[in-house]
């Protein structure tokens, strides 16, 4: 989704600015701008697709102070005009701007007869918003941005600059995310820290409603009225290396080749040297304290929720319950006595989670974000947080952040069953466990060459696919669809196995790939004849199948794991399979069309 990054005081403004949205390129992107100060002289620069064609046209622009810009298209289409930097009617305030203005049709009636708009974005009317109160009605900068936060209704982060002035860009964000990153003799201004990450490792947070004026060596946060907020800058773990490809070909095959180191850390980021499951113990006592848990997340995520609730219930004594956050932002259904909220969240910024997590914070609800980002919006606003210590995941497609989700709540599972005296939890050796998911995902991964040949047949060419399980892999058919499809683009469907009968087995034709897991030694010979039933109807099968319940026939045969975690073993070769399948067909595995990483937008 979009992405800001700023600078003020460095004469190498420019390349700090290109390098930075480069980083931000896996967010999602289908524009990118730059606007630089150079003493007298300004450049504005922008550019329809990839950064490389705006760095091409970026020869000879120079100056200490800029911002950039990468636009995901919410009002407008994709064409430079709807760009961003924007300007104002002038040209002399430029602003870059995630979100959505609510009020901005209401805002170009009210204030802005007479304006001339290049495009169609909200962000345009926003920029001349504050032009018109300086230039127009003769307010200071900083007053006439105030003005127009006071007026601007929705989600923004903004960085704007005054061309008169080149050594000051202002800042203000509400509910979108933005950092300020402070480096030895200049400033920047990023959305993400991995944009600046080359620059520095020491951030300062800003929160809702907060405005900051950066200079090149001073940052000042106050609120919209003018008081002063003191804010002390923090150190981001993020390593220079965690966000390059090294020699992979794309981040998806790294990240899906990271699962095991992560289970890895997870156990000692869980565990304490005498190998005993260590979770916060204010955690603990709020999964203790609540009478149900709902579990509110959107995409991968969700699916991660509905694969780790069995394992909750049963481990926890607690029933678990799932929400679409983007749903639940809208339309709260009735709650329990004593409901506790899990937010699962990658990034900790997805807007449709933060507009129930802020509900939620207001009607009362204690809440736990389970993210891999700290400092998150999500792990702040929470009441806690547990880290997935996976790594920055670059692909947009999520496979390690998935895998690390669930282990994560297996901790959280474990930790609080064991507070409880669960004799289930007692039984369960969770460090065992993961070390053996560890290794079958090795030897799952270990195979890629014949995930790949299978692959080549079955989905080259197809229009549509089916995955199917039953109990747990029913869950992971549902995430292992959403892998194919936002990638490979093959329309794709996980159902639940005993359910195809029930009408959408009539889609099943002549070589319709059916993909089957099987995991579960109850269920397996159900879905083993849900297999016989659509290869009756002629569908191409293609089965995965855990040691416990395989037979001579199945495609891919997995080590068998504990069955609380097999939606993490299980996972493996349904995302090799996506990659595979994208390859195949000539597509980008990392930057598929129309996604973005970061769903920062309701
Ligand atoms: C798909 C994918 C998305 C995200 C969803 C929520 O591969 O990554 O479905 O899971 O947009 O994002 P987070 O987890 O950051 O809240």
């Amino acid at each position: 989704m979009c992405g800001i990054v700023g600078v003020v005081g460095n004469t190498n403004a420019t390349d700090i600015l290109i390098q930075g949205l480069e980083k931000l390129e896996y967010r999602g992107y289908d524009s990118a701008g730059i606007f630089v100060l150079g003493g007298a002289e300004s450049h504005l620069v922008k550019a329809v697709g990839r950064i490389a064609e705006l760095s091409a046209k970026t020869a000879g622009v120079e100056g200490a102070t800029g911002i950039g810009h990468t636009r995901w298209a919410t009002h407008g289409k994709p064409t430079e005009d709807n760009a961003h930097p924007h300007r104002s009617e002038t040209g002399r305030f430029v602003l870059v701007h995630n979100g959505v203005i609510e009020n901005y049709l209401e805002i170009k009636e009210e204030y802005l007869a007479g304006h001339h708009f290049k495009g169609q974005t909200d962000t345009e009317i926003a920029v001349h918003l504050i032009g018109k109160f300086a230039e127009e009605d003769g307010l200071s900068v900083l007053e006439a941005f105030k003005k127009a936060l006071h007026i601007i209704r929705g989600s923004y982060a903004f960085a704007l600059i005054d061309s008169e002035n080149p050594d000051v860009i202002y800042v203000a964000k509400n509910k979108s995310p933005l950092l300020i990153g402070l480096g030895d003799g200049y400033n920047m201004v990023c959305s993400d820290a991995m944009a600046m990450i080359r620059e520095t490792n020491q951030y300062m947070e800003i929160h809702d409603q907060e405005l900051v004026i950066v200079k090149a060596d001073s940052v000042q946060v106050q609120d919209y009225d003018g008081n002063r907020r003191e804010r002390a800058s923090y150190t981001a773990e993020l390593d220079l290396s965690d966000i390059g490809k090294g020699t992979y070909p794309y981040y998806m095959l790294k990240e899906i080749d990271e699962q095991p180191t992560v289970m890895r850390k997870l156990i000692q980021a869980y565990t304490d040297e005498a190998g005993q499951v260590v979770v916060d113990p204010a955690i603990i006592k709020a999964v203790q304290d609540a009478d149900r848990i709902y579990i509110l997340a959107a995409g991968t995520s969700y699916h991660a929720g509905f694969a780790s609730k069995k394992m909750l219930e049963e481990l926890t004594d607690t029933p678990v319950e799932l929400g679409i956050s983007s749903e639940w932002g809208y339309g709260m259904p009735l709650l329990s006595q004593k409901p506790l909220f899990i937010f699962i969240s990658q990034s900790g910024e997805t807007a449709d989670s933060r507009q129930v997590l802020v509900k939620a914070n207001e009607m009362g609800i204690p809440s736990l974000t389970v993210t891999n980002v700290p400092g998150s919006t999500l792990s702040r606003e929470a009441n806690h947080t547990m880290l997935l210590h996976a790594g920055p995941e670059i692909a947009v497609a999520s496979t390690k952040a998935y895998t690390a989700q669930i282990a994560a709540l297996a901790f959280l599972a474990k930790a609080v069953g064991e507070a409880n005296g669960n004799a289930k939890a007692q039984a369960f050796d969770l460090v065992h466990e993961l070390s053996i998911v560890a290794q079958s995902i090795e030897s799952t991964l270990s195979e890629k060459e014949l995930i790949d040949s299978k692959v080549r047949d079955l989905l080259e060419t197809t229009r549509n696919a089916f995955y199917i399980g039953r109990g747990q892999d029913y869950y992971v058919a549902m995430e292992a669809s959403l892998k194919l499809k936002e990638i490979s683009y093959i329309q794709c469907e996980g159902f639940a196995a005993g359910e195809l009968k029930h009408g959408t087995i009539a889609l099943i034709e002549d070589g319709t790939p059916v993909l089957a897991l099987l995991s579960d030694s109850v269920l397996a010979n159900h879905t083993r004849g849900n297999i016989q039933e659509v290869a009756a109807r002629g569908a191409k099968v293609l089965t995965i199948a855990e040691e416990n319940v395989a037979k001579d026939t199945d495609d891919i045969v997995l080590t068998t794991v504990h069955p609380y975690l097999s939606p993490i073993s299980m996972v493996v070769p349904t995302q090799l399979i996506a990659y595979f399948a994208t390859l195949h067909r000539g597509l980008d595995v990392d930057k598929p069309r129309n996604l973005a990483k970061s769903v920062t937008v309701e």
